[in-house]
């Protein structure tokens, strides 16, 4: 029997499956389906900080900064309403799924700005949350804006959640970041002990008839794990902090490649949003039966195995491997 086990953020998990924020979390129903088809953990969707804070300045220099006004912006916002449940009922869930399963519950936050807000990371604490994610999802618009002062603002944030809570904190972070890995050092400095790569940037579509820039929500394909594969495994080794590998995670040899690039886990989304919550299973039974045949005796001994730091070629994961790449293609140009 090969040991699925892994830790994360100080959990045990009984293996590297789990659910990431998703609607699937929204209800009790669907927090104890996860573990029923096996799921090591769970992240429940978002709380966003506009639910929380409608009317914050802090926010709204934020936005402001995107957008013309704070109304304009705050027009955007009430989808949300449709989206998720309000601020208490998302207490109130976290703590009905820590009476219901026995898988940890990771509460997540989502925000940009420090302020009041970031008492309900206490909160989550207080209604018996495991660990806590913060997503940070901002779109630096602002041309004055620099990278410096947009770095500093992750850092900011993360030092004051942190301070608010005893649980361990993640940072789900987005990858268009100039110096990735400085960030994460910092970041891991501030006191985060979970990095979660990648955040998933929906991106607008353009309606050409109607004129509207459209949310229009695409799930992802494996073709997308790539992008956090390689800094998973670059970062691996590096830093002090438990890599979560999130984006493009679909099937069984989807886990084994972030094992071995680095994760302490993955994060599924979209793969149980097109094949349903059982798909946890079907991953799970794929990756205990990958290792048997290649006589892996556990997560833990493949862990980091193909990381930049492990592998023969460790230019593989930067500039030359684009040469690389680029030169393959020179004999299948057809004119
Ligand atoms: C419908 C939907 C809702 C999501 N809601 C949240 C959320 O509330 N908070 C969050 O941090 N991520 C949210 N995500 C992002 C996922 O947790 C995940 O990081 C992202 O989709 C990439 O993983 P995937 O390739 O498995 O979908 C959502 C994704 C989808 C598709």
């Amino acid at each position: 029997m090969v040991d699925l086990s892994t830790t994360y953020l100080g959990l045990q998990l009984k293996n590297p499956v789990v659910a990431s924020a998703s609607p699937i979390s929204k209800k009790l129903d669907g927090i104890r389906s996860l573990e029923d088809a096996g799921a090591g953990a769970v992240v429940m969707y978002s709380l966003f900080e506009e639910q929380i804070v409608q009317e914050s300045l802090a926010l709204d220099y934020f936005l402001s900064r995107g957008t013309d006004t704070y109304a304009e912006a705050i027009t955007y916002f009430p989808d949300l309403q449709h989206y998720n449940v309000g601020p208490e009922e998302y207490l109130n869930l976290i703590q009905k799924a820590k009476q219901a399963v026995n898988i940890p519950i990771i509460a997540s936050l989502n925000g940009v700005s420090t302020g009041g807000w970031i008492d309900y990371a206490k909160k989550m604490e207080q209604a018996g949350a495991d660990a806590l994610e913060l997503n940070v999802y901002y779109i630096p618009t602002d041309f004055s804006l620099t990278g410096q002062e947009m770095e500093q603002s992750y850092i900011d944030l993360v030092k004051d959640v942190h301070a608010q809570i005893h649980i361990p904190l993640a940072i789900k972070l987005s990858p268009f970041f100039t110096a990735l890995p400085n960030l994460c050092t910092r970041l891991v400095q501030a006191g985060t002990s979970g990095l979660v790569l990648f955040n998933r940037f929906i991106q607008p579509d353009l309606d050409i008839e109607t004129l509207e820039v459209t949310p229009n929500l695409v799930l992802s394909s494996s073709n997308e794990l790539r992008l956090p594969l390689r800094w998973v495994a670059i970062l691996y080794g590096r830093i002090q902090a438990d890599l979560a590998l999130t984006t493009g995670v679909h099937t069984a040899q989807d886990v084994l490649k972030a094992m071995m690039a680095g994760a302490s886990v993955t994060m599924m989304a979209s793969a149980l949003l097109i094949n349903g919550v059982k798909h946890v299973g079907e991953v799970i039974d794929g990756v205990q039966s990958w290792m048997e045949t290649f006589e892996y005796e556990s997560i833990q001994q493949m862990k980091g195995s193909m990381s930049q730091r492990a592998v023969a070629e460790p230019s593989a994961f930067e500039r030359a491997n684009y040469m690389k790449a680029l030169t393959s293609f020179d004999n299948r140009v057809r004119y």
